[in-house]
């Protein structure tokens, strides 16, 4: 399935002063960058930029700074390690400047110096409350701003599609064109990949804590699919849901009530969901040793932490012969050793399988990258939450708002 909003390619874009959001939102430590898989990614844009002439205003969030200047979450690492990808990549030194603020006298000073093959990263917009107010009216004041030196709109940042924010959707009321962005269209056509995947051989595999934030993509995707594999914490919710002990695992009350809702709403096809048989669990009442134990063995005082090994067996079978499979979230407590193997399994499996697969998500990146597998996935998406509600609504708000090819 190919894009039906136009993208760069689609339009006469040469010379033009460009306003590009990016999803520069990269995890941090230590006041480092720890993965700049997302400024990687952005890079085919830029360069088409740059290649036709443009001048390349960049905008992004990091983290969540709720409208306060947070020092910690400047997005000058970002131009400075843009600075040093781009230059790799154009095998001379790139023009990447960086201005600590996004709309206003500076961010007009400098853009009016730009010449054509410049590329210019704004402050991250989220210093502005405005950018992801509620209030319609204030949203699109701070997006009439941020718009204001640019010319036309590129939207490149598939992470945040699912946000209808002034950076992401509110400029698109005061450029044109608008179009997205070379990774914007790839996501979307990898994705779409595993939407329009026929249900004989379609795997999904999710895991992470919150039932309630994949009950959206568990119904529409569970009447599509041959399989659904369920780990990590939001395994425990299913398991109380359906009446089964615990102990003191995990188990938000949300997320037991949204894993009622999917055994009450979802008929036959339930018979299509897996969860664990077994499990590694930690004696967090008592002496802190931890056990293997079937699924309906967990104890009293008791913390399930991992899928256990006939699970990941079971899974890594499943996996191996899935024709299309998608993996989001991790089979267990992914941060703390030894909880990590049930996800480094399912690495493991999605590295070997055949099939086209597909890796979304913080932590299932980072394991396929830790078990040195990525280079075998057919698509990495850069996207966690955008890339589950694409799956469970076809649909992006924010690259809907763009123009139509
Ligand atoms: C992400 O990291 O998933 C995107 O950048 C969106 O960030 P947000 O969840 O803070 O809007």
């Amino acid at each position: 399935m190919s894009m039906h909003k136009a993208t760069v390619r689609d339009r006469d874009i040469s010379g033009k002063t460009a306003l590009v959001r990016v999803d520069f939102n990269v995890p941090l430590k230590d006041g480092r960058i720890e993965d700049d898989t997302r400024i990687v990614a952005s890079l085919p844009t830029i360069e088409y930029l740059l290649e036709h002439g443009c001048k390349v205003i960049l905008c992004a969030h990091l983290g969540r700074p709720d409208g306060e200047i947070a020092p910690g979450l400047s997005l000058e690492l970002c131009a400075d390690r843009l600075r040093e990808l781009l230059s790799e990549a154009l095998g001379r030194p790139a023009q990447v400047e960086f201005v600590d603020d996004c709309i206003g006298e500076k961010v007009a000073e400098k853009a009016a110096q730009m010449q054509a093959g410049d590329v210019l990263l704004l402050e991250n917009t989220r210093f502005y409350c405005a950018e992801t107010s509620k209030n319609e009216g204030e949203m699109l004041e701070f997006a009439e701003k941020l718009a204001a030196p640019a010319e036309l709109y590129i939207n490149d940042a598939f992470g945040a599609g699912h946000r209808n924010h002034a950076s992401t959707y509110g400029v698109t009321k005061y450029l044109s064109p608008c179009v997205a962005g070379l990774l914007v269209e790839k996501e979307i056509e990898q994705l779409s990949r595993i939407l329009t995947a026929p249900q004989e051989g379609l795997v999904v595999v999710l895991g992470g804590a919150k039932v309630e934030d994949k009950i959206g993509v568990i119904k529409a995707l569970l009447p599509k699919c041959e399989k659904m594999l369920i780990g990590g914490a939001m395994s425990w919710a299913f398991f109380k849901a359906k009446g089964m002990e615990v102990g003191l695992s995990l188990c938000e009350p949300e997320s037991v009530e949204s894993a009622e809702d999917v055994l009450a709403s979802m008929g036959d096809d339930l018979q299509k969901l897996m969860l664990p048989v077994d499990v590694y669990m930690q004696n967090v009442a008592g002496d802190h040793q931890i056990r293997y134990a079937a699924a309906d063995a967990i104890e009293p005082g008791w913390d399930a932490l991992d899928i256990g090994d006939e699970t990941r067996k079971t899974y890594a079978d499943i996996i191996l012969k899935a024709a299309n499979v998608f993996w989001n979230g991790p089979m267990g407590k992914f941060e703390r050793k030894p909880f990590d193997e049930g996800t480094f399994a399912v690495a493991r499996a999605m590295g070997d399988c055949p099939g086209f697969n597909v890796v979304g998500g913080g932590d299932s990146v980072a394991a396929v990258t830790q078990m040195g597998v990525a280079d075998a996935i057919d698509h990495i998406s850069t996207g966690g939450g955008a890339s589950l509600e694409f799956l469970e609504d076809g649909v992006l708000s924010a690259i809907e708002a763009l123009d139509d090819k």
